[in-house]
């Protein structure tokens, strides 16, 4: 999280199986410091315990029972409403989704849903064919026009009814991102009718079938860049190196494009360059590739003593030539040592609005890690320091700074 103050989530845990994945949502995020208060259904109760609910987040957990308490003379769901910075309601029901969608006030949770003003994330769980239900679907997309309501898809997979279809709650993992984002942005969609341009992971370039020159970079960066456009509102591509399925799966409605070498980025990047208004390459390019490709494995003995290697294509200084004027294209500078003086000599050599410079020989950043750092340089000569922090904090600082 990106502040220093204790930030503020109101979780809402109404009747599913699903409910015992919030446990991890709510210990994560007390964990990382965040003040969390949870809000039981009665249904939600007969799911998830009160006391464990209580214990995760190292305070009491308010069910229907509690409505009329007060909170210092306040009733309490004026007070929760007020207090929250992000609502979340998580597994939410079909049942609730009904009630919010038609403005009902019924228990604690859908009377502190009225009372409050923050945004609200809503991570729907249910059996498929509640889900795929007119009148459920038709109720989801009412509470999606609402700029108030953000939501978390559910996915598909084998449900605990033994269905194999839509319905599964979103992954915790996926929902900790999704608070992560609205808590940064204080659920501003300020990328609506954007379209994001990223490139992500390594690229390989191939000797024979087995091997190639590659390097480390994993895709968590651009997957991240990724995500944040996307919970700031954007239509997003992401052409990416390959990268693992457990990252992939993160993607949700992401466009992607999984390609293996610079020359199939650098195709998939212009042949997307004339819809994007954004293109951020965050890949890690390599710069050549063995001048010969071939086609079966090759022995040990028939290996070259020494490689010879071609450029392949600068992809970004393509793209600069490429874009129109409304178009923002930024770069990543990877370095060891003194970080700014080459990415600003990138910057200017390849026509960019901005390149972001980080650190590869520094604890906890860079290739692999889940945190990053950086100091972002814009064509104006303005620097601007990331400290360190998660990379999906890290991209989400770019977008603001740019
Ligand atoms: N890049 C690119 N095409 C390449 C190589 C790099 O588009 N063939 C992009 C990267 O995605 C990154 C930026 O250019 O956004 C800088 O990459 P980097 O490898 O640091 O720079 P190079 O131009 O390769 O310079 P050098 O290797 O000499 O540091």
């Amino acid at each position: 999280m990106t502040s220093h103050a204790p930030r503020r989530v109101l979780l809402g845990i109404c009747g599913g199986i699903a409910a015992y994945k919030v446990g991890y949502v709510i210990s994560t995020l007390a964990k990382a410091g965040v003040e969390v208060r949870c809000l039981l259904t009665q249904q939600g109760q007969a799911f998830m315990p009160a006391l464990t609910v209580a214990t995760l987040s190292r305070h009491q957990a308010y069910t229907d029972d509690c409505f009329w308490q007060s909170d210092q003379g306040r009733p309490l769901h004026i007070a929760l409403g007020e207090w929250a910075e992000l609502l979340v309601i998580a597994p939410l029901s079909a049942n609730t989704l009904g009630k919010l969608a038609y403005g009902l006030a019924d228990n604690l949770l859908t009377n502190t849903v009225l009372a409050s003003t923050c945004p609200v994330l809503l991570a729907p769980a249910m059996n498929t064919d509640m889900w795929q239900q007119r009148v459920v679907q038709r109720n989801w997309q009412l509470v999606m026009q609402d700029p108030r309501y953000h939501g978390v898809e559910p996915g598909s997979g084998v449900l605990a009814c033994d269905r194999v279809g839509t319905g599964r709650m979103a992954e915790p993992d996926d929902m900790l991102m999704a608070i992560e984002s609205r808590l940064h942005t204080g659920g501003q969609r300020d990328l609506v009718g954007q379209h994001v341009l990223i490139s992500a992971g390594s690229t390989r370039e191939y000797l024979d079938p087995v091997r190639f020159i590659g390097n480390p970079a994993t895709g968590k960066m651009g997957v991240a860049l990724a995500l944040a456009a996307l919970h700031r509102g954007a239509r997003v591509t992401l052409v990416h190196g390959p990268i693992a399925d457990t990252l992939q799966a993160h993607l949700g409605s992401v466009q992607t494009i999984g390609v293996t070498s610079a020359v199939e980025m650098h195709q998939a990047m212009i042949h997307h360059l004339p819809q994007a208004d954004w293109v951020v390459m965050a890949a890690a390019v390599a710069d050549v590739k063995p001048a010969t490709q071939a086609d079966s494995k090759l022995a040990k003995a028939e290996l070259p003593a020494l490689l010879p290697l071609v450029p392949v294509p600068d992809i970004l200084t393509d793209l600069a030539q490429r874009r129109q004027p409304h178009q923002k294209l930024i770069g990543f500078a990877a370095q060891t040592g003194d970080i700014v003086s080459p990415a600003l000599d990138k910057l200017q050599r390849k026509g960019l609005d901005a390149i972001v410079a980080n650190p590869l020989d520094v604890a906890d950043s860079g290739f692999g890690s889940d945190r990053n750092q950086a100091i972002i340089i814009t064509r104006t000569g303005d620097q601007i320091a990331i400290p360190p922090c998660s990379k999906l904090s890290m991209a989400h600082q770019i977008f603001d700074a740019l």
